[in-house]
């Protein structure tokens, strides 16, 4: 059976006063629109289509070809704004998935669910209830004496009494195609001058057709957006799911309500998170590790048993055993092997430091290769940057880079030479090799006992 989803966006957002569309604001880093675009893909056999409106042009970019969009000018309704997608879906698709693309927090396992009941429904709706005491605007449900289903009233429309019901409309429904696309004509116009699919339901009843009404169970589930209020509790009860899911999973997250993760974030069992850290986009966190307090990490990936106190890192490498901080800096391209120490105030950009290495304090390495065991003294500089190019820095294995030295780049140090605390190294260190001063020069050999 070929289900279609048509997800709606061509409402003006108004309510959100702001430049950005409404479904473009992001909710734990993702715009609402990712979101709903994954159930609706999860629910449908076909590529869903996105109904956006005339200013809709950065929602077209934003789908790419994840989506087929059609255009809704004027917005006259969420049932006029469906009757878009007939054109490109008539005959096309036996059931369609019609959801609201401002409601982020709706789980693909309901959508599911949604579409199996109306697969077994003898009528041509299934939709998506919620008992709730706050009604927060949305369209009432009108049952008759035996429960069925009679009608969704909306709220401006609503006597005092139906306002009173508690059985709210969700705004996901899945319909039989062929229904619809008739039923969609006959909606009549609101006082509002809007046709609205929630009429649909009316529509069906009289004409003896019975409709199923799924009850949701989760709350949160039921957040639509409409306005900044709504952005921030979406944000909260997104966010709760997500830390529930890792905690679930064996992560520790000792204050949950100040640990801000991005839904793509993966963390390993038995890995500590304290509060006030962010892990954002892509990042990736292996197992037993400590992470915060106080800890921004983006599209970063950390391997197993870290250690990361108090840093700020971004599209970088850090690998097994590694601690760093607190006061720490890890820019694009920082890549730290096996066990490396970073230490307090330091800064690593497009570097590699090798397994083992220690940086303990204060020091920045830019454009920096560094080999596996170098201790990098307080305070080292690498001067990558001289007005035009970034020039490179090598140090071999081994090697001691005395306190405040300064790397001259593009310059390398060989293995197991050393620097003098304060030397301005503007020449290639040969391995083995004691040098001091400024400009630094050479001034013996290190032999084996001496190292
Ligand atoms: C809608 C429902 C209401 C439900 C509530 C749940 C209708 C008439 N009402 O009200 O019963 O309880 O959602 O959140 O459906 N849109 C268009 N074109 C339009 C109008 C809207 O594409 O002409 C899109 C919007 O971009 C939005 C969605 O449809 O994504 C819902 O529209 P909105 O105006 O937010 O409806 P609500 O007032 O929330
Ligand atoms: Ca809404």
């Amino acid at each position: 059976m070929k289900v279609t989803a048509v997800l709606l966006a061509a409402g003006q957002g108004v309510r959100m006063k702001s430049k950005v569309l409404k479904v473009l604001h992001p909710v734990c880093g993702k715009p609402m629109l990712a979101y709903a675009l994954a159930v609706a893909s999860s629910a449908s056999t076909e590529k869903p289509v996105v109904v956006i409106g005339k200013d809709g042009e950065a929602l077209r970019t934003f789908l790419g070809d994840a989506a087929v969009c059609v255009i809704q000018n004027p917005p006259l309704g969420t049932g006029h704004a469906v009757q878009q997608a007939e054109a490109t879906l008539r005959g096309k698709t036996d059931l369609v998935l019609v959801t609201y693309a401002d409601m982020p927090l709706l789980r693909p396992e309901t959508v599911a669910r949604l579409v199996e009941t109306q697969k077994n429904n003898p009528g041509p709706i299934t939709m998506l209830t919620v008992i709730a005491a706050d009604p927060r605007g949305f369209g009432r449900v009108m049952r008759d004496q035996d429960g069925h289903v009679q009608a969704i009233v909306e709220e401006a429309a609503a006597t005092p009494e139906q306002l009173s019901i508690q059985e709210l409309n969700v705004g996901a429904y899945c319909f039989s195609a062929e229904w619809l696309w008739q039923a969609l004509g006959r909606i009549p116009l609101s006082k509002k001058g809007e046709y609205y699919l929630t009429d649909t339901v009316e529509l069906a009843v009289q004409t003896g057709l019975p409709v199923q009404a799924l009850v949701s169970q989760d709350l949160a589930e039921s957040i639509g957006i409409n306005t900044r209020v709504h952005l921030a509790e979406a944000e909260a009860a997104m966010r709760a799911r997500i830390n529930r899911t890792h905690m679930l999973a064996g992560v520790t997250i000792v204050n949950p309500a100040a640990t801000y993760i991005d839904p793509d974030v993966t963390i390993g069992m038995d890995t500590v998170i304290w509060p006030n850290t962010y892990l954002h986009g892509k990042t990736v966190i292996g197992a037993g590790c400590t992470i915060g307090p106080n800890t921004i990490a983006d599209d970063t990936r950390i391997g197993d048993d870290c250690t990361i106190l108090a840093a700020v890192m971004e599209k970088a490498v850090v690998e097994d055993n590694v601690s760093i901080g607190p006061f720490a800096r890890l820019r694009k391209g920082a890549h730290l092997c096996k066990g490396v120490h970073m230490g307090n105030f330091g800064e690593v950009k497009d570097s590699t430091l090798g397994p083992g290495t220690k940086m303990g304090h204060f020091s920045y390495l830019g454009n920096a290769s560094i080999a596996a065991d170098v201790n990098i003294g307080a305070g080292t500089i690498t001067c990558n940057y001289d007005g035009v190019h970034k020039n490179p820095t090598e140090i071999g294995e081994g090697a001691f880079i005395g306190s405040d030295t300064m790397l001259v780049a593009p310059v390398k140090i060989g293995a197991h030479a050393k620097t003098g605390a304060g030397a301005v190294v503007t020449k290639d260190v040969e391995a083995d090799t004691l040098v001091v001063g400024v400009p630094a020069r050479p001034i013996r050999k290190l032999n084996e006992a001496k190292k």
